[in-house]
């Protein structure tokens, strides 16, 4: 039976608001911790001369994905490659070529050396841009109460998770290179970030 996040199904549509005006055409996109493929699909049917080749580290995950794309339930549009496992840490990352990397609700859910892995990776495979969706904390603002309880759920499950402080973030795509060219608000106090190489 097919997994459906509800909340991949609401952040969807903004999301690809978002990088419909950043993405270019003929761009590779590899997307890190695709989960149910959800945003995958929406994407590439909106963005046909985006390629996107999805990634996860749960075999699982993967599995459920090859089977729903190939099931053709799912209407999968040509510019959709079937998922791949990749484990960001990892390194480095034995994937088709590609221009730039995409990762939804990945930092809060995996350990924090995770978010230098994800620009170590990308640095490896020269992508020019990363494109980073989830919940921040910003230092010196007050996080919204509901990330501060996100946040103390997601550290009660496992303590090395836990939404990650955004200038730490930036640090860690500064040593590989990349710089935080953007930050999109975006609903219930999430953060879309374009960081760019060079
Ligand atoms: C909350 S889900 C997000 C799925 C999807 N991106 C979304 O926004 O709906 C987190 C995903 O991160 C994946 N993940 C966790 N640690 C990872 C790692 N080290 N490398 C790659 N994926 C990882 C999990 O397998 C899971 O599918």
């Amino acid at each position: 039976m097919r997994v459906i996040s509800p909340p991949a199904e609401r952040n969807k549509q903004p999301i690809l608001e978002v990088l419909t005006t950043r993405l270019k055409p003929n761009q590779r996109v590899l997307e890190l911790a695709c989960g149910t493929l959800q945003h995958a699909l929406h994407f590439t049917a909106s963005l046909p001369n985006v390629c996107w080749q999805p990634t996860d580290l749960s075999t699982e995950t993967v599995e459920a994905g090859q089977h729903l794309l190939a099931s053709k339930t799912a209407k999968a549009p040509a510019n959709l490659q079937a998922p791949i496992p990749l484990d960001v840490l990892s390194l480095p990352w034995v994937v088709p070529a590609f221009d730039s990397v995409y990762a939804a609700n990945l930092l809060h859910i995996s350990p924090i050396e995770v978010v230098s892995g994800v620009f170590v990776g990308a640095s490896l495979g020269q992508a020019q841009s990363v494109y980073i969706y989830g919940p921040f904390l910003l230092q010196g603002q007050n996080t919204a109460q509901s990330n501060l309880d996100f946040d103390a759920s997601l550290r009660g499950r496992n303590p090395v998770w836990g939404i990650r402080q955004l200038k730490f973030v930036e640090q860690q795509a500064l040593a590989q290179g990349y710089t935080l060219t953007e930050t999109v608000p975006m609903p219930v106090n999430n953060l879309l970030l374009e960081f760019t190489s060079g």
